[in-house]
């Protein structure tokens, strides 16, 4: 017996041919003596028919005793479902195989939970489905994301090739260089106290392959970051990495678009337009109070802080005598709120270093809060005419510092969105997707704790050439020219064009970020070398492969899309990792472990 069908493909067209299909027991039923059950392997399901009269008693026996999940081999006739018995929703609905062979591979036993039922599979925790993530990745839904994460990858593949890029593998037991997120420490017995790191991204070996004069470069990447996790972080992800030489930025947004352009119509069979739109760091905070925005629904920030700078309302006046803004959204329909829920909306605006959450509801014709006995007619009439105030509206404001403005309005724009998704108010098209390029980010930013200048993105990204002056002078003003590219609000990927001057870089580590020079040298003195024997000029990006998979996949969880994911504390429950190891591994490695073995 070997397989002559997959259990997708036989059609009315087959009937009366003789067929083998191999599979799993999807589901049964016993209908008048007579067993049907659904068998299904990777591509498909097909109805089988045990019917007593054709078979021995002894393979009949076999075939109610199966359990769901059992793995077997069927030999039988195809013949077309009589009348009114069809199933629209499989495409080998219209037939059923009538078995006059079976042969069980294997036994299943029961099943932790069932995996024939998309609504029950729905309903089963994560710890569970990651425990048994064999029987979860049984399921269509994630066949269909593992499929299609594949042919993305391969996509991706092909359209790198086709441009010119060699796919080259870095190494992934890399040295330590405390730069963004905490590392992952792997320890070297060969010299006992000495670490490797497992890389963050390959970003310093796809510069060094600039040099090497690789010229473009690319790799699907595996990057580890020791980082608080949440749905779209893990501390293990892959990203497809990019590195070019003799570019600019321009070259980079072709480049991605273009590859977005293939990868959505092999995955989706969507033409998406392009080139992309692109909005500055500035307009992006201003207009939607994040760097990410998502910009299928309005709901925008407007800024009053001309119009409030006099108000007799001090929280609001005070704010811009301290150099700060004022900022308002019309939360368009969000008027029924009760106060419970606003009281909520504030305490989640002062998680976020809000001093407070002015509102005002237009209910009734009338405004109503506790506010607007403060505020002047001019005042009232510019809100009205430049939040295009209505019956139902929720008007939400925040007086701040700029960035503490926009960023805390911005956080209030989202939930609120998710409120007017969740009431039926705010429907948005799950084919539509809102691609941008966000650019001209600051290069530095201050931590005000340590008292020193930061790299917004990483210490590689180029100043934008005429800001190069102000690096000296007033840092704060420095663009970098990096780029994120956004989708939906979402993060995708990020770059730079490099600095690729040994002293131009040379001085942003030392005099900018304030690295000493002997570590600087530690740290970073092979690219510095590396710099200095020829290093064209270049940029690159990655994209972040799991997100891009997610959104592909329609989930907002970038576990859906990975096989054998890590939970939100790094943990694999299938595998039990990561797990104590033996004292002998310690001394072989002369670590010494000072908590507690747990029992
Ligand atoms: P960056 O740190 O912005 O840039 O990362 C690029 C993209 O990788 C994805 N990503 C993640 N995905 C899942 N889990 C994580 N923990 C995680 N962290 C990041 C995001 C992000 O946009 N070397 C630079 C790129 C460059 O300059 O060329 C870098 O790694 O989608
Ligand atoms: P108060 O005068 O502090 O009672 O505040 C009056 C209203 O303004 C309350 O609804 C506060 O939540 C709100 N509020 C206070 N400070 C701010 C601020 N900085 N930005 C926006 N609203 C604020």
């Amino acid at each position: 017996m070997k397989r002559t069908h997959h259990c997708n493909e036989l059609r009315p067209a087959h009937a009366g041919q003789t067929v083998t299909l191999a599979g799993w027991v999807h589901s049964r039923r016993d209908l008048g003596g007579v067993l049907y059950i659904d068998l299904r392997d990777r591509e498909g399901r097909t109805q089988t028919v045990f019917d007593p009269a054709d078979l021995s008693k002894e393979v009949f026996e076999t075939a109610t005793h199966l359990h769901a999940e059992s793995v077997v081999e069927i030999v039988g006739k195809v013949r077309v479902r009589p009348d009114g018995t069809n199933n629209d929703k499989i495409p080998t609905g219209q037939i059923e195989v009538l078995v006059k062979e079976l042969l069980v591979l294997n036994h299943a036993e029961p099943l932790p939970f069932q995996i024939d039922d998309p609504e029950a599979a729905a309903k089963v925790n994560e710890e569970t489905r990651l425990h048994f993530r064999y029987l979860d990745l049984r399921r269509p839904e994630m066949t269909h994301n593992l499929r299609l994460r594949s042919k993305i990858a391969i996509a991706t593949r092909s359209f790198m090739d086709e441009q010119g890029f060699l796919e080259v593998e870095t190494p992934t037991l890399f040295k330590s260089t405390p730069e963004g997120a905490r590392e992952f420490l792997v320890p070297n017995r060969r010299e006992p106290g000495t670490f490797y790191a497992l890389p963050q991204s390959p970003q310093q070996f796809k510069q060094i392959l600039m040099v090497s004069g690789v010229e473009r470069y690319f790799q699907l990447a595996r990057c580890y970051r020791d980082e608080d996790l949440r749905a779209d972080r893990l501390p293990e992800f892959t990203q497809v990495d990019i590195e070019m030489s003799f570019i600019d930025r321009e070259d980079i947004y072709a480049l991605i678009e273009g590859l977005l352009k293939k990868v959505w119509k092999t995955a989706l069979n969507i033409d998406i337009p392009t080139p992309f739109k692109r909005i500055s760091f500035e307009e992006a905070l201003n207009r939607w109070g994040i760097d990410k925005p998502d910009t299928r629904f309005g709901m925008e920030l407007v800024d009053f802080t001309e119009d409030f700078k006099a108000s007799t309302f001090k929280v609001f006046s005070g704010a811009v005598a301290n150099g700060g803004v004022v900022k308002a959204m019309n939360a368009k329909g969000m008027a029924g709120a009760t106060q419970g829920q606003i009281e909520t909306m504030t305490e989640y605006a002062k998680s976020f270093g809000a001093k407070g959450l002015a509102y005002i509801k237009v209910e009734n014709g009338e405004w109503k809060s506790p506010i607007v006995k403060f505020f002047s007619e001019a005042e009232k009439a510019a809100l009205k005419t430049r939040l295009a105030i209505e019956e139902g509206d929720l008007i939400l404001f925040a007086a701040d510092q700029w960035l503490n403005a926009c960023e805390i309005l911005g956080k209030i724009r989202l939930y609120c969105a998710d409120v007017l998704k969740t009431q039926g108010k705010l429907t948005i098209d799950p084919k539509q997707f809102n691609f941008l390029w966000v650019i001209e980010f600051p290069l530095l930013g201050f931590d005000r704790e340590q008292n020193r200048w930061y790299s917004s993105h990483h210490p590689f990204t180029a100043p934008v050439a005429e800001d190069i002056p102000l690096l000296k002078t007033d840092p704060k003003k420095v663009r970098g020219q990096h780029y994120d590219i956004v989708v939906n609000g979402v993060e995708l990927g990020g770059g730079s064009i490099r600095i690729h001057q040994p002293d131009v870089q040379k001085t942003v580590f030392e005099d900018i970020l304030q690295i000493p020079p002997d570590e600087t040298k530690l740290r970073f003195g092979y690219m510095l070398e590396a710099f200095r024997y020829g290093a064209p000029p270049h940029g690159g990006i990655a994209l972040g492969f799991d997100r891009l998979c997610a959104i592909l996949c329609g989930t907002t969880s970038i576990r859906d899309v990975i096989a054998f994911p890590k939970t939100a504390k790094g943990v694999c429950l299938m595998t039990d990792s990561p797990s104590q190891v033996s004292a002998r591994q310690l001394r072989d490695l002369y670590i010494d472990v000072k908590v507690a073995k747990k029992e």
